[in-house]
């Protein structure tokens, strides 16, 4: 039997993260050596060209996954009976911008792009926002598409998440694959809470091997706070320093690894993953942000990992960065785009 062809658009194609993404996507790394695909890519003037560039290489790779590839300019086209929405799509940060400066700028872009999927998308649409300021995004992109439930909107934290883990690796000198329950709570920008009290490496609670690590638990404190923290959370401006521009492979790396534990389910032994969803209220978030949290998913959509114990210090830190979230939301709010 053949396997039906799952519909693919990605916003922001001709982009350099559009780029990292496609050719994985052919590949089959996102859903699968059984799936075949059909990429729709999504540009707007300037990037049409870098777009059609890359669907005459995707035809180069004959890739035996890709049943057809389209590039066009028109959200109509685009979104027409999309399966799975990569909105990548955005001006991205430079160096000394904060995310929510780009909030005016890419408000105009989300809304209609979620009027979109609404009116054309199938009717088991899942769109993930990659387009910083992801979070708010993925609101105003919700909010915008009537009929869809908010629940099939969600934006990227699983770059900060792998961070996460790789950094805790790095320090406890072990393999990142033995990294377990590593949590990113709030918006995806500074204030993010990257939380390891859940966390467990090679089955050893993650505090206990880092008051191993560092002679005790107020070391292993003053690490997290001071180091891990701070590191996780501006990892992405580092990476603007460093690179000149934002991150791209490990971001295209994080979408793909998001849309397939997604669509696929997360396991067991692999343990959650964090992913920016709708709040219904959960750990104290007001209902309708789209916030990271633990997640899972059964294949069916991420859900939000329930009945977490949060100490006061972790609470401080959620409670910042939700209020950020508060702060954008009301800032579109007040530019008239929720
Ligand atoms: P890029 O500038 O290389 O590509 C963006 C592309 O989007 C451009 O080709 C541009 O023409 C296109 N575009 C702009 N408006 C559009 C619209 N209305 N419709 C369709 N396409 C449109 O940027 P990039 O490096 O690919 O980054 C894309 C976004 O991803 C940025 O916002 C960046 O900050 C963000 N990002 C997010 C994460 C994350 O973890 N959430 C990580 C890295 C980057
Ligand atoms: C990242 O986390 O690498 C991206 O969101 C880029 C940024 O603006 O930090």
């Amino acid at each position: 039997m053949t396997a039906s062809v799952t519909t693919i658009t990605i916003t922001g194609a001709g982009g350099q993260i559009g780029y990292a993404l496609l050719f994985r996507i052919a590949a089959g790394d996102m859903l699968g050596a059984d799936r075949p695909v059909r990429l729709r890519l999504l540009e707007v003037r300037p990037g049409i060209r870098s777009a059609e560039g890359a669907a005459l290489e995707l035809q180069d790779g004959a890739f035996e996954l890709l049943h057809d590839v389209e590039v066009t300019e028109d959200p109509a086209v685009a979104f027409d009976g999309c399966n799975i929405a990569l909105l990548v799509g955005a001006r991205p940060r430079g160096p000394g911008m904060e995310r929510r400066d780009l909030l005016a700028a890419n408000a105009g872009i989300f809304g209609p792009q979620g009027a979109a999927i609404a009116a054309h998308a199938a009717d088991d649409v899942r769109a993930v926002v990659v387009g910083n300021p992801a979070n708010t995004n993925a609101l105003i992109a919700a909010a915008s598409a009537p009929g869809v439930p908010p629940e099939r909107f969600s934006a990227l934290t699983r770059l900060d998440h792998n961070r996460a883990a790789a950094q805790l690796a790095a320090t406890l000198d072990a393999p990142v694959g033995v990294v377990r329950d590593v949590a990113i709570w709030g918006n995806h920008s500074a204030t993010q809470f990257p939380d390891i009290s859940h966390a467990t490496v090679a089955g050893t609670p993650a505090l206990r091997a880092l008051e191993e690590r560092f002679g005790g638990a107020d070391a292993a404190a003053r690490w997290v706070d001071d180091e891990f923290i701070p590191r996780v959370a501006g990892r992405g401006a580092e990476i603007i320093e460093v690179r000149g521009s934002s991150s791209v492979a490990s971001a295209a790396n994080a979408a793909i690894t998001h849309v397939r534990d997604d669509v696929l389910g997360t396991s067991e032994a692999r343990g959650w993953t964090s992913a920016a969803v709708v709040s219904h209220g959960e750990y104290g978030v007001p209902a309708g942000l789209f916030s990271s949290f633990p997640v899972t998913s059964d294949g069916s959509g991420y859900r939000i990992v329930e009945g977490l114990t949060i100490d006061d210090r972790a609470r401080a830190r959620i409670d910042a960065s939700t209020a950020e979230l508060v702060e954008e939301r009301d800032a579109v709010h007040a530019l008239g785009a929720l």
